[in-house]
């Protein structure tokens, strides 16, 4: 599929209500209602305009985020390729040292859960509706824990091949930035087998498509717009010259039988069984979900509060 091509667009003039964060034409609406949560797409938006996303204002939050009890944030600094793994933190270094040396170094930088700050949940909390008129769906109804990060990336560096298990709206803030996308329903990028060990949380790298080196869908990224990754679409990006800055808005699906299915597959397969795929037949499906599916949730559920 050819590269996308940009979307810019003017905003629309200015009067006493909100700006929107997002365009809403009606071709955006149709573009949203075609594709979303099936098709990679690109889609325009007004967030690299938001005071809250400027690379001082990222170093404030940096620091809040620092303070915070049980803050989630990853930064490291390498080289890696496409077909590397995620990194460990450099020792000595600190999540505010790494974002202030961004441009320098060869950093990554992910604030995670930033929604969780107040000044960014407010963001997000006025997202959710737009993107539910831009979508014809009720994403906080049939959606589940909306989360916002934010990416901050050294000149030329690589996010690695990868795939996560959210449906997430990617805009490009500050940068430019290449993104790659697979067809997570291809099996020549994904096996049933490794899907089953994504779900049941045993999928610590998927194997990287040697034969197709630039996915399905190639979109460059630059302040104003932003690309649609389904859930399960494996990806990797490759920074332009200058610091990028991106926001990710992700959210899980509530009812999703499928992820039932996959988990049960894999002790069927294990037992020596030939599963049906999910998707084949739906009645299946939700029976897998019904039974072992919430079985292996209610585990989870209370594996993690024993955790703690
Ligand atoms: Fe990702």
């Amino acid at each position: 599929m050819p590269a996308a091509t940009l979307l810019m667009m003017p905003r629309p003039a200015s009067d006493c209500a909100p700006q929107p964060l997002f365009a809403d034409r009606l071709k955006d609406r149709a573009l949203y209602v075609e594709n979303f949560d099936e098709t990679p797409f690109q889609f325009a938006h007004y967030l690299h305009e938001h005071p809250a996303f400027q690379l001082n204002a990222l170093l404030e939050a940096a620091e809040r985020l620092a303070q915070a009890k049980h803050n989630k944030s990853h930064y490291e600094s390498g080289e890696p390729d496409r077909n590397a793994w995620f990194g460990a933190r450099p020792e000595g270094t600190t999540l505010v040292q790494a974002l202030a040396s961004i441009q320098s170094g060869k950093n990554w930088v992910i604030l995670k859960r930033i929604h969780e700050d107040q000044v960014y949940g407010g963001i997000l909390r006025r997202i959710i509706p737009e993107l539910s008129a831009l979508t014809g769906m009720d994403i906080a109804k049939v959606y589940y824990d909306p989360t916002m990060t934010i990416f901050v990336t050294s000149p030329g560096r690589i996010t690695p091949y990868h795939m996560d298990g959210e449906t997430n709206f990617l805009a490009q803030i500050h940068g430019e930035k290449l993104a790659y996308i697979y067809d997570g329903n291809c099996h020549d990028v994904l096996s049933q087998q490794h899907i089953e060990q994504y779900w049941t949380g045993k999928l610590p790298k998927i194997d990287y498509p040697d034969a197709m080196p630039v996915g399905q869908w190639q979109y460059t990224l630059r302040p104003g717009n932003g690309v649609f990754n389904p859930a399960c679409f494996p990806h990797w990006l490759q920074n332009g010259n200058g610091v990028s800055v991106s926001v990710s808005m992700n959210f899980k699906r509530r009812h999703n039988a499928a992820i039932g299915a996959h988990r049960m597959n894999k002790y069927l397969r294990r037992m020596g069984m030939n599963p049906t795929a999910p998707g084949v037949s739906l009645s299946v499906d939700r029976a897998k979900e019904a039974t072992f599916g919430r079985l292996y949730s209610a585990a989870e559920t209370l594996k993690n509060r024993v955790k703690g």
